[in-house]
């Protein structure tokens, strides 16, 4: 499969609205928006990354939309953040996504947060060089609980 990064598109944000609600992908993630189906606060959560200076990429695969991955924060706090259509998981579409972003934003460090549970994110951001720095508790939207976190750095 052909992963590639390219600017966000009008058409692209139905998929996204799409794979970020899906109930699976929600729990995993678990730090998501208080109501993903909010279609409103999503265009408008959309609308702030496109127009700030944030990196916000569409991540294809093949040639379909099958995901996002972003940068996004102040300078010295910058978070790398990803999700992958749930019908591609497993497939090295995240890791190639990441490893795209990092080779286009050259800052580091570079920080990333995920549920303490989150293997397969853990698991992404440590084969792309970020390393478990802190650990946190945080309330999670799509637990209903509070939960740890990981705390992870990429450093030059
Ligand atoms: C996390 C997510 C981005 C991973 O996407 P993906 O395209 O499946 O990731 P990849 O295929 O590149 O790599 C996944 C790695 O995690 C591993 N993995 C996946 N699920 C796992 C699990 N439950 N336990 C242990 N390892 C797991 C895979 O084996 C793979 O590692 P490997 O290459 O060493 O075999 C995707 O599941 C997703 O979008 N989830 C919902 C949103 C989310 O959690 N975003 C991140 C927020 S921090």
């Amino acid at each position: 499969m052909e992963v590639v990064l390219r600017a966000v598109h009008d058409s692209d944000l139905p998929v996204f609205f799409r794979q970020t609600n899906d109930p699976e992908a929600l729990r995993m993630a678990a730090f998501g928006p208080a109501d993903p189906a909010d279609r409103d606060a999503f265009e408008a959560r959309w609308k702030r990354i496109r127009s700030s200076a944030d990196v916000a990429r569409t991540v294809l695969a093949d040639g379909d939309v099958v995901g996002s991955a972003a940068v996004y924060g102040e300078p010295g706090e910058r978070e790398v953040t990803y999700w992958v259509d749930r019908a591609y998981w497993g497939r090295g579409v995240a890791t190639a996504a990441l490893r795209g972003l990092l080779a286009e934003v050259p800052e580091r460090p570079l920080h990333a947060r995920a549920a303490a549970d989150n293997q397969g994110s853990l698991r992404v951001l440590e084969k792309c060089g970020f390393r478990i720095t802190a650990r946190a508790r945080g309330f999670a939207n799509a637990r209903g609980e509070e939960i740890d976190e990981a705390v992870l750095v990429l450093n030059g």
